[in-house]
């Protein structure tokens, strides 16, 4: 069968290469699909060359824009594509508006369309991700859930049981491929840190960032934080520092590459983030987590793993902080979070396609 695996945004990439790979093993023709949504060599390029992912098979070009400009642009591109390709499945991973847009497409050109992050839920309908996830998962015919309580979800909105797999978490996967190449990627002695002496920050959800005052309160409780801080900042973020301080303890560099930041989450003493993927990492890793938003869809996390949502109020932040630092979390590693999502992903994918009595017009 022919397999369109759309990756466009940074996580996409890393979730996308143990499926391509397990496909393809099972003698897909599986061809990676790149929007184009990230660009930058430090959000782009690097992701292929740390995880040996190929050249994209197709590029969609799609670019930066506002969520309708990309969206649409994404799907009019993907549309031909799918025109010509026919492709008996498309599959599209995480929250992204690639992946929203990919799915839309897909379905309505009756490809099996495969969400692989399906059921996560913030329930939080200021987020533009949850609006993404609910979309695609609506349209989508195979549901590859990384957790329990994903699966949870999606039995509670009405989807049918032969739809849903847990599958375990992907991200995982990839980290697990590469956690010996990253401890040896240089990336502490080039920063002069030491293992355990130093916490890491990430931000870029569009709540925290995009209004001045609220970053400039985030980064002055950051300041307070008893911890030389390392920030690899995103470039949404990089377009709102030109106008806030930086506090003295926070160093702000460039976005890691993966296998430097997987060595700086891997020897951190703290990591305090809002992202989706650091939660689950820093959960794999053992390592303690704060997440500086208000809710999460990522609940395993906290309930078996290593993160504590704590909002974004400056004093609860400094305090959590303080109180993690002198008290560790402990850490279970959710179930299926084992390195063989992807496998699990392509045996289910491929026994569809294979079981499937499908009429698609030529
Ligand atoms: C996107 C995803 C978000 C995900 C994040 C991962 C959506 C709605 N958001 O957010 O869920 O967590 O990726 O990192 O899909 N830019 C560059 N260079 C790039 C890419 C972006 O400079 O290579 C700048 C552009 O000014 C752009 C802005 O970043 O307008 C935002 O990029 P976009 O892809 O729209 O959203 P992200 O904030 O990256
Ligand atoms: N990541 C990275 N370099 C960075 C920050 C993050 O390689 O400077 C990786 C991180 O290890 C994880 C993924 O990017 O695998 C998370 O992506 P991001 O935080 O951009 O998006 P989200 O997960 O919130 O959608």
């Amino acid at each position: 069968p022919t397999v369109l695996c759309v990756a466009g945004a940074r996580p996409n990439f890393i979730k996308i290469k143990p499926v391509l790979d397990a496909l393809e093993r099972r003698g897909a023709d599986a061809r990676l699909v790149h929007t184009g949504q990230h660009y930058d060599e430090s959000m782009n390029d690097v992701f292929f060359r740390d995880l040996g992912l190929r050249a994209p098979d197709h590029h969609l070009g799609a670019g930066s824009g506002s969520h309708a400009e990309q969206t649409a642009r994404v799907m009019t591109a993907f549309e031909k594509l799918v025109d010509e390709v026919r492709p008996d499945a498309v599959v599209v991973v995480g929250d992204v508006n690639s992946t929203l847009a990919c799915a839309l497409v897909g379905a309505k050109a009756e490809a099996v369309v495969a969400h692989v992050e399906a059921g996560l839920r913030s329930r939080d309908w200021g987020m533009p991700e949850e609006v993404n996830r609910m979309v695609a998962d609506r349209v989508s015919d195979l549901l590859f859930a990384p957790s329990p309580d994903a699966v949870e979800n999606l039995r509670a909105e009405g989807y049918h049981e032969d739809q849903i797999v847990l599958a375990g978490n992907v991200m995982i996967d990839t980290l697990y491929a590469n956690l010996d190449r990253a401890l040896g990627s240089g990336m502490l002695h080039r920063h002069g840190l030491t293992p355990g002496g130093y916490g890491v920050v990430t931000l870029h959800r569009p709540s925290n960032v995009d209004d001045p005052a609220h970053l400039a309160r985030l980064l002055d409780a950051l300041g307070q934080v008893e911890l030389p801080l390392i920030w690899p900042v995103h470039p949404r973020t990089a377009a709102k520092l030109e106008s806030v301080g930086l506090p003295a303890n926070l160093t702000a560099v460039a976005p890691a590459g993966y296998l430097d930041f997987v060595a700086l989450q891997a020897s951190a003493r703290l990591v305090l983030t809002d992202s989706g993927g650091v939660q689950e990492e820093t959960t794999a890793l053992g390592v303690p987590c704060l997440t500086l938003r208000e809710n999460t869809e990522r609940p395993i996390t906290v309930s078996e793993g290593t993160n504590l949502v704590i909002g974004t109020d400056p004093r609860r932040i400094v305090t959590a902080a303080g109180l993690v630092l002198a008290d560790p979390p402990a850490k279970r590693t959710p179930v299926l979070w084992d390195g063989h999502a992807g496998a699990r992903i392509a045996d289910a994918l491929m026994a569809h396609l294979g079981s499937e009595v499908r009429h698609r017009p030529t």
